[in-house]
């Protein structure tokens, strides 16, 4: 197929779009990718289905993001080790990923783009939130951007999980196989609070509530107000988008532009995704 069979239909006024007429199993033509990254660069969050894609055709697909790279607390799959398997079983309690955050902004060099392919979803919920973060960086007063601009902030992988470490806790209770960091892989980084898309150049705003702590400088107590009311502001429902999972929908979004949140609204059931993600820049 050519790249003129593929469309692209936003969900949201905020972000995300459908995207039909391509068949993920088959290597994409360049006027395929094309079409396929502007879409990524205008609506941020692309959802595909894709029956039957194997765990190497979704790396393939990956991979014409960027080089894939491993989750820090996962342990992938048999034979796809960068292929994290995020699974909720009946008795699990912790839900992976119900929070607002950008995924892993505590490393120095976060992912560019997230991919997630269900490979098992519950009857009914088992959505996952998305959010625009450019559009909550343009809705800030000149004031407020100005004094954001300068501002830098501590993220850390621990800052829910302050009784032991992240790798424990997780592992405590849920069907998701996590397991500690390499030696060497550090899991805290100060980052500037307000970043500049490397493709775009649009800004946006980097801080998010499963991972910042603090302005760098400035204690806990100090920050937590304006972080508080950049949360909460960055979370108003006009910067969101909803999708909904079936059995092989795909999703990738952009981890410089987006936030996202799974809700936990399946109790009794199973949900299982397979996750890779693709490698960042040193935001900026
Ligand atoms: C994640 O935060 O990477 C998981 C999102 C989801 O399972 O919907």
């Amino acid at each position: 197929m050519d790249a003129t069979a593929i469309t692209v239909t936003p969900v949201a006024g905020a972000l995300g779009a459908y995207v039909a007429g391509v068949d993920l199993r088959d290597p994409l033509s360049n006027t395929q990718w094309d079409r396929i990254h502007r879409a990524f660069l205008d609506h941020h969050v692309l959802r595909f289905q894709a029956p039957g894609l194997s765990p190497g055709e979704q790396e393939a697909f990956a991979r014409r993001f960027g080089p894939i790279v491993p989750y820090p607390f996962g342990a992938g799959i048999d034979g796809h080790p960068d292929v994290l398997e995020i699974r909720k079983s009946p008795t699990d309690k912790r839900n992976f990923g119900g929070i607002w955050h950008s995924d892993t902004s505590y490393l120095p060099v976060p992912p560019l783009a997230t991919m997630l392919i269900a490979r098992e979803v519950p009857p009914a919920g088992g959505d996952t939130m998305f959010l625009n973060t450019h559009l909550a960086y343009d809705g800030l007063s000149d004031g407020m951007k100005e004094m954001l601009d300068g501002l830098r902030a501590f993220n850390s992988s621990d800052k829910r999980y302050r009784t032991g470490s992240r790798a424990q806790q997780l592992a405590a209770d849920t069907g998701t196989a996590l397991k500690e960091p390499e030696p060497g892989v550090v899991t805290e980084a100060v980052h500037p609070v307000v970043r500049r898309h490397p493709e775009t150049g649009h800004k946006s705003l980097y801080v998010n509530r499963a991972h910042t702590i603090h302005f760098d400088g400035w204690t806990e107590e100090e920050s937590k107000p304006l972080l508080e009311y950049l949360f909460r502001h960055i979370e108003r429902p006009e910067h969101q988008c909803r999708l909904a999972w079936d059995e092989s929908t795909l999703i990738v979004w952009d981890n410089r532009s987006t936030q996202h949140f799974a809700i936990d609204d399946y109790a009794g059931e199973t949900r299982v995704m397979h996750r890779v993600t693709i490698a960042g820049d040193v935001p900026a």
